[in-house]
C-alpha cells in the first residue's frame, strides 16, 4: 500500500509556518534555518511557498518526485514547489480559472530558477502527444536564447537576469499546452557597454567567442580573444562552472528547435559582432579652425568591417559619429559633434543596437510559440522579474527595477493581506484586525502622475531649455521633500542636511525592502535614452534585413518630430498592464530567500534571511493567515465542489447554496469551530479539514466514476445489444426471405414438373385418343374401303377370271418347289447306304415330302448298292441276312460274327491230300467244312471231329483219319438249339425213331456256329420237300442221351484252366456249360 506522506506527519520543524507555535520572528528564523539544513528548501505560509536558494543541486526535481506530486493533495505531501505547480495546473485544468505564479525575491534568491522548475513540472504533467511536445519544446527551449541574450553574471548572481520576464502559457480546455506569449520588460542595456567591477557583459558575447568555430569567427571578422573588445570586462571573463561554448551549442540548439531559420541566426549573430565592433571604435579630438573641438575615427579598420558585416556604407556612418542633424521647424541644423558627444553617440547605438536585438528575439519567439488555435484558452502566467537590488551604486535601472518590486510587493499585500481582512470584515466574520505596513505610499512616490518622481523626470525630459540630472534632483527636492520615504541631502527637510551618507548628488528611497541610494547622473539620458536621428538614418540604410527592422524611424519617409515616449514612462505602463493582469487571474507565490551573500550551498545567514523576511512582510502574512481561516470559498463552488459528500445535497441542491453547505457541513464530523459561515463564503480554519474535505471528495469521486463507468458500460452493452438485435433481425429477415425464396422456387420447379407431368398425361391421353380417333377413323376408312372394295368386286367379279388367285398360288408353290428340288439336287448326302446326313427342311409344309424323299433316295441308295453285287456274293449277303434274322438280339455271340465272312470250306477238303478219300467219299458238293468239338456225353469232354455240310446231310467224321464217324440225312434233324450266350455250343436234335437217333442227339461246339446253323437252316429252307429246321434259343434246354434226356444249363461262370468254356456232366440229367461272361 501507498504511505502517505503528510505535510503533518514526519516534518522537519514546521512545513506550514500557519502551524508554527509559538509564533515569533526568532521562532520563524529557527524553522526556516533548521529545515534549510536539513536540505528542506520549500516552507508554506498557507499557500504560499518559501524558497530557500541551496546553491547546489539537489536530489528533489527528479521525474519521480514529478510522479509523487502529480494529482496530489496540496497539503498531502512536505512543501515542494511542484505542489504549488501542480495546485495552479490543476486549479486552471479542473475549475477553469487563469493561474498567475508570482516569483519574487533579491536577485539570486532563485526566482529563474524557480520559474524554470514550475515550467518543467507543468510541461512534464500536462497531456502528450506530437504537437502538444513540440510545443512544449518550444516553450522550455524559449528560455537558453534569451537567458544568453539577457542574463549577465552580477556580483550577486552568476546567472542574473537582466531583463523582467513574464510568460503566459496557453492551455486548451484538456490542460495540453497550446503555445505561450512572452512579455519583456526593460533589459538592462547600459550593461552592453560599462560594467561595474567584477560583472559581465551578456553571456552571448562570451558564448559566442569562445563556442563559434573558427569559421564562423572569421566570417563575423571576430577574434576568440575577450582582451580585444573594449565592450568586454576583463576581470571575469571566465565564471566558475560556467562553459561558455557549451553553452552556445545549447542556444544554436535551442535557437532552431524554437524556429529560428539559419539565416535569422546569422543575422543576430551579425549584430552581436556588431556590437562587439562598435565598443572598439575609437575617437581622438581634432582642433577646427573656428575653435571648436571636432572629432575623428582613431583606427578605421573596426568602423570598415563592421560596415562590411552590416552592410552599410562606411562614410555614412563615419559622417553621423561626427554631426548630428537637429531638425526644427522645418529647419536643420547640422553641427559637429566633440569627442565625448561621438562616444556617446557610440554607446547609444551600441545600447540601442543590443536591446532593439533583444526585442526583436522576444516577438520572433513569440511568434513560433503562438498559439495556433483561436479557440478559447486558459493561461497560466509565470513571473520572473528581476528583484529587489541594493547595489553601491545605483542608477537609473535599479530605480526602475526596485519600483517594480514595489508593485509586485504591492499586488502582494493587495491580494493577501488587505484582501484578506477586509474579505472577513465583509463576510461579517469576526476578526481582530493585524498591523501590516502596505507599501502603496512609495509606489505613489513614484508613479504618481502628478508630483511622482518618474512624472517628474519626463517633465524634465520635455522641458526645454537646459536640463541635467541637477535640475532633476532639484525638482525633486522641491516636490518630494515632505514625503515620508524620500529623503535627500538639499531637500527642504532639513533632517538630512548632515547625513554624510547621502551625497549631494543623490536621493534616497525607503523601499519596502529597504534604503536605497540612487546616484541622480544619467538618469535624464537615459529615460530619455536618446539616439541620433543620423545614426539611426544610417542603421535604416544598412544593406541587412534585420537592422533595417529594428531602426523604422530612420526611415526618411517617416520623420517623426515627436519624441519618442521615455524609457521611465514606457516601464510604468507596462508595469500597469502587468498588474491589471495579474489581478485577473488566481495568485500563486513563491517567495525566494536568499541564504547568504556567498552564492555559497549550507551557509545560513541569520541577518540577511531575517531582512528579507522582514520586507518581504512574511511574518504579517502568518498572522493573517492564523488568525483567519486558511481555505474559503464562495458558497456555490463550494457546494458544487462538495455536494457529493452528503446525500442531501446530491445531486441536487435546490434552495439557497449557503443553506446547502450548511447542511453539508452539518452531516461532516466535522467539529464546528473548524469553519465559520461568511455572507458570501464558507471559511476554514484548517488545512486538515480542507484536507478531508478534499479526501473525502476523491473518494467519493471515484464512487461516481465507478457509477458513471457503470451507467456508461450498461449503456455501451445494451447499446451494442441493441445493435446487434437489430443486425440480427435484419440478418434473419434477409435470411427468410432468402430462404422463402428457395423454398418457393424449389415448390414452382416442382410445380412446373408435377404440371409438366399432368399436362404430358394429358397430352398422352388426349394423342392416344386422338390416335385411336385416327385408327377408327382408318379401320372405317379400310372397312368401308374393304367394303367398297366387296362390293365393287362382287359387282365387277364377272368382269375377273374366278381362278387366277389358286393358280398364282399353284405357281408359286410350284416355283417354290422346283426351287427345292433343284437345291436338293445340288446337295445330295454321299451314297453310301449308311451315310446319316440329310439337307434341312426349308419349308414346313414341305415336311412328309422331305421325309419320304430321305426315306426314297435311301432306298434308291441301296438298290443302287445291291444292283453291283455278283450272284455268290449276292448268296453271301443272303446268307448273312438269315443269320441276322435268326441270331440277332437272341445270341451274344452273334454281333463278333457279323464281321466275318462266311468261307464255307475252312479245310478246303477238296484240295487238301489229307481229306482225299473223305472228299470223294462224298457224294454231294460240301458247303461247310470244319472242325467241331463233340461233347462226350458221359463226362461232357470234347473231342475233335470234321463236320461236314453238304445239301443233303450232315456228316462227322475223325479229323486224323478222315474215317466218317457218322452221317445224318437233314431231314432226320428236328431242331437245333443253341444258347443265348457267346458259347459255341449247339444241340443237332434228331428226329425220334430215326436211324440216326439211335446213338441220341449230338452236341457240338464250333467256332462257326453261327455260320454252321446258317447254312443249315437255309437247306431247309431251300429245299421246298423238306420241314423248316427249329432253330431254339435258350439257355436249358434237353437232349436225347440214349435213352436218357438229359439238361444242358449253361451257366455264367469263371473260365478254368484257360478254356473259355468247360462242360461239366453234374448228373445224369444234367449237364453244365459255363461260359464265361461277356464283357
Ligand atoms: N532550486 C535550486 N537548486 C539549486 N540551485 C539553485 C536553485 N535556485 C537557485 N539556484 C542557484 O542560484 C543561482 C541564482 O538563481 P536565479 O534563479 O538565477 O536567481 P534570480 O533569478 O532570483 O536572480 C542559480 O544560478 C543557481 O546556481
Ligand atoms: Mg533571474
Amino acid at each position: 500500500m501507498e504511505v502517505k506522506t503528510s505535510l503533518l506527519d514526519n516534518m522537519i520543524g514546521v512545513g506550514d509556518m500557519v502551524l508554527l507555535e509559538p509564533l515569533s520572528e526568532d521562532s520563524f528564523l529557527e524553522n526556516l534555518k533548521n529545515r534549510f539544513d536539513h536540505n528542506e528548501i520549500y516552507t508554506y505560509i498557507g499557500s504560499v511557498v518559501i524558497s530557500m536558494n541551496p546553491y547546489r543541486s539537489l536530489p528533489i526535481f527528479t521525474p519521480d518526485k514529478v510522479e509523487e506530486y502529480r494529482n496530489r493533495n496540496f497539503y498531502e505531501l512536505s512543501p515542494h514547489i511542484y505542489a504549488l505547480a501542480d495546485e495552479a495546473y490543476r486549479s486552471l485544468r479542473d475549475q477553469d480559472k487563469d493561474q498567475c505564479i508570482l516569483i519574487t525575491g533579491e536577485s539570486g534568491a532563485g526566482k529563474t530558477e524557480a520559474s524554470k522548475l514550475v515550467m518543467s513540472y507543468v510541461a512534464a504533467v500536462c497531456g502528450k502527444g506530437q504537437e502538444v511536445n513540440k510545443v512544449k519544446e518550444q516553450l522550455l527551449q524559449s528560455n537558453p536564447v534569451l537567458e544568453a541574450f539577457g542574463n549577465a553574471k552580477t556580483v550577486r548572481n552568476d546567472n542574473s537576469s537582466r531583463f523582467g520576464k513574464y510568460m503566459d502559457i496557453e492551455f486548451d480546455f484538456k490542460g495540453d499546452p497550446l503555445g505561450g506569449v512572452i512579455s519583456n520588460y526593460l533589459l538592462e542595456k547600459s550593461r552592453v557597454v560599462k560594467q561595474p567591477r567584477g560583472e559581465r557583459n551578456f553571456h552571448i558575447f562570451y558564448q559566442l567567442l569562445s563556442g563559434a568555430s573558427d569559421d564562423s569567427l572569421k566570417k563575423l571578422k571576430l577574434h576568440r580573444d575577450f582582451s580585444k573588445y573594449n565592450y568586454l570586462s576583463l576581470d571575469s571573463a571566465a565564471v566558475n562552472g560556467l562553459d561558455d561554448s557549451a553553452n552556445f551549442r545549447t542556444v544554436r540548439n535551442a535557437m532552431q528547435i524554437v524556429g529560428f531559420m539559419e539565416d535569422e541566426v546569422q543575422s543576430v549573430l551579425e549584430l552581436v559582432a556588431a556590437v562587439l565592433k562598435l565598443g572598439n571604435i575609437e575617437f581622438k579630438p581634432e582642433s577646427r579652425c573656428n575653435g571648436t573641438d571636432e572629432s575623428r575615427i582613431k583606427d578605421k579598420n573596426d568602423l570598415k568591417e563592421m560596415c562590411e558585416l552590416l552592410g552599410i556604407e562606411q562614410s555614412v556612418l563615419e559622417r553621423a559619429f561626427s554631426y548630428r542633424t537637429v531638425e526644427a521647424k522645418m529647419e536643420k541644423v547640422s553641427t559637429t559633434l566633440n569627442v565625448a558627444q561621438a562616444y556617446y553617440a557610440r554607446d547609444a547605438l551600441a545600447k540601442n543596437l543590443y536591446s532593439r536585438l533583444f526585442s526583436w528575439l522576444v516577438t520572433r519567439i513569440n511568434e513560433s510559440i503562438k498559439a495556433q488555435a483561436k479557440t478559447r484558452h486558459k493561461v497560466m502566467g509565470v513571473l520572473d522579474i528581476y528583484g529587489f537590488e541594493i547595489f553601491e551604486d545605483n542608477s537609473f535601472e535599479q530605480f526602475i527595477i526596485n519600483y517594480c518590486n514595489e508593485k509586485l510587493q504591492q499586488i502582494f499585500i493587495e491580494l493577501t493581506l488587505r484582501e484578506e481582512q477586509e474579505e472577513y470584515i465583509r463576510e461579517d466574520i469576526e476578526w481582530t484586525n493585524i498591523e501590516y505596513f502596505n507599501n502603496a505610499i512609495i509606489c505613489d512616490l513614484i508613479e504618481n502622475n502628478k508630483n511622482g518622481i518618474l512624472a517628474m523626470l519626463d517633465e524634465e525630459c520635455l522641458r526645454p531649455g537646459t536640463v541635467t540630472d541637477e535640475t532633476f534632483l532639484d525638482k525633486l527636492n522641491t516636490i518630494c521633500a515632505e514625503h515620508q520615504h524620500f529623503e535627500s541631502r538639499l531637500s527642504k527637510n532639513s533632517m538630512f542636511l548632515s547625513d554624510h551618507s547621502l551625497p549631494h548628488s543623490c536621493f534616497r528611497i525607503q523601499h519596502y525592502a529597504g534604503k536605497v541610494l540612487y546616484r541622480v547622473e544619467g538618469f535624464v539620458d537615459k529615460n530619455n535614452d536618446l539616439l541620433y536621428r543620423d545614426l539611426s538614418q544610417a542603421m535604416y540604410k544598412a544593406n541587412h534585413s534585420l537592422i533595417k527592422q529594428l531602426f523604422p524611424e530612420g526611415n526618411p519617409a517617416k520623420v517623426n518630430l515627436k519624441r519618442p515616449p521615455t524609457a521611465g514612462f514606457q516601464f510604468k505602463a507596462s508595469v500597469g498592464t502587468l498588474m491589471r493582469n495579474l489581478q485577473t487571474k488566481n495568485p500563486n507565490y513563491i517567495r525566494c530567500i536568499k541564504p547568504n551573500d556567498k552564492k555559497a550551498s549550507h551557509i545560513f545567514t541569520d541577518s540577511l534571511v531575517r531582512h528579507q523576511l522582514r520586507y518581504l512582510g512574511l511574518m504579517e502574512n502568518v498572522r493573517v493567515r492564523r488568525a483567519g481561516y486558511a481555505f474559503r470559498q464562495p458558497y456555490e463552488p463550494c457546494l458544487e465542489r462538495y455536494k457529493m459528500l452528503c446525500k442531501r445535497t446530491w445531486p441536487h441542491w435546490r434552495g439557497p447554496a449557503r443553506e446547502g453547505v450548511e447542511v453539508l457541513m452539518s452531516e461532516l464530523p466535522v467539529p464546528a469551530e473548524e469553519f465559520s459561515y461568511g455572507r458570501s463564503k464558507i471559511f476554514i480554519r484548517n488545512p486538515r479539514t480542507l484536507f478531508f474535505l478534499e479526501e473525502r471528495r476523491r473518494q467519493c469521486l471515484q464512487d461516481l466514476a465507478t457509477l458513471i463507468q457503470k451507467i456508461y458500460r450498461g449503456w455501451k452493452c445494451r447499446s451494442h445489444f441493441l445493435l446487434l438485435k437489430k443486425s440480427q433481425i435484419v440478418v434473419a429477415a434477409w435470411y427468410r426471405r432468402y430462404a422463402q425464396q428457395k423454398k418457393y422456387q424449389r415448390i414452382k420447379s416442382a410445380t412446373t414438373v408435377v404440371q409438366s407431368y399432368t399436362r404430358g398425361w394429358q397430352a398422352r391421353k388426349l394423342l392416344r385418343e386422338l390416335k385411336y380417333q385416327k385408327r377408327c377413323e382408318e379401320a372405317v376408312t379400310t372397312i368401308s374401303a374393304y367394303w367398297h372394295g366387296t362390293q365393287i368386286r362382287r359387282e365387277y367379279r364377272k368382269f375377273f377370271r374366278a381362278n387366277a388367285g389358286k393358280k398364282i398360288y399353284d405357281f408359286t408353290i410350284q416355283r417354290i418347289m422346283q426351287k427345292y428340288f433343284l437345291g436338293l439336287k445340288s446337295n445330295l448326302p454321299s451314297m453310301s447306304p449308311i451315310d446319316k446326313k440329310w439337307p434341312a427342311r426349308p419349308y414346313l409344309f414341305l415336311d412328309g415330302v422331305h421325309t419320304e424323299l430321305r426315306r426314297i433316295f435311301h432306298l434308291w441308295r441301296c438298290k443302287k448298292y445291291r444292283s453291283q453285287f455278283t450272284e455268290e456274293k449276292k448268296a453271301v449277303y443272303e446268307e448273312k441276312l438269315e443269320a441276322s434274322e435268326i441270331f440277332k438280339d437272341k445270341k451274344a455271340l452273334y454281333p463278333s460274327s457279323v464281321s466275318q465272312p462266311f468261307k464255307g470250306d475252312y479245310l478246303e477238303i477238296s484240295k487238301n491230300p489229307k481229306y482225299q478219300k473223305l472228299s470223294s467219299a462224298m457224294e454231294e458238293k460240301v458247303l461247310l467244312a470244319d472242325v467241331v468239338n463233340k461233347i462226350n456225353r458221359a463226362n461232357g469232354k470234347g473231342t475233335a471231329r470234321i463236320f461236314l455240310l453238304t445239301k443233303n446231310s450232315v456228316v462227322l467224321a475223325d479229323q486224323k483219319t478222315g474215317q466218317v464217324k457218322a452221317s445224318v440225312p437233314l431231314p432226320d434233324l428236328t431242331s437245333v438249339s443253341v444258347s443265348t450266350q457267346s458259347d459255341g455250343f449247339f444241340a443237332l436234335k434228331l428226329k425220334e425213331g430215326s436211324a440216326s437217333a439211335v446213338k441220341g442227339d449230338f452236341l457240338l461246339s464250333s467256332e462257326h456256329l453261327i455260320e454252321i446253323i446258317t447254312k443249315m437252316h437255309r437247306m431247309g429252307t431251300t429245299a421246298a420237300d423238306r420241314e423248316q429246321l427249329d432253330i431254339d434259343i435258350s439257355d436249358e434246354f434237353l437232349v436225347q442221351f440214349k435213352h436218357d434226356k438229359v439238361c444242358v444249363k449253361f451257366i455264367q461262370g469263371v473260365p478254368k484252366n484257360g478254356n473259355s468254356v468247360s462242360c461239366k456232366r453234374k448228373n445224369n440229367r444234367l449237364l453244365e456249360v459255363s461260359v464265361p461272361t461277356t464283357a
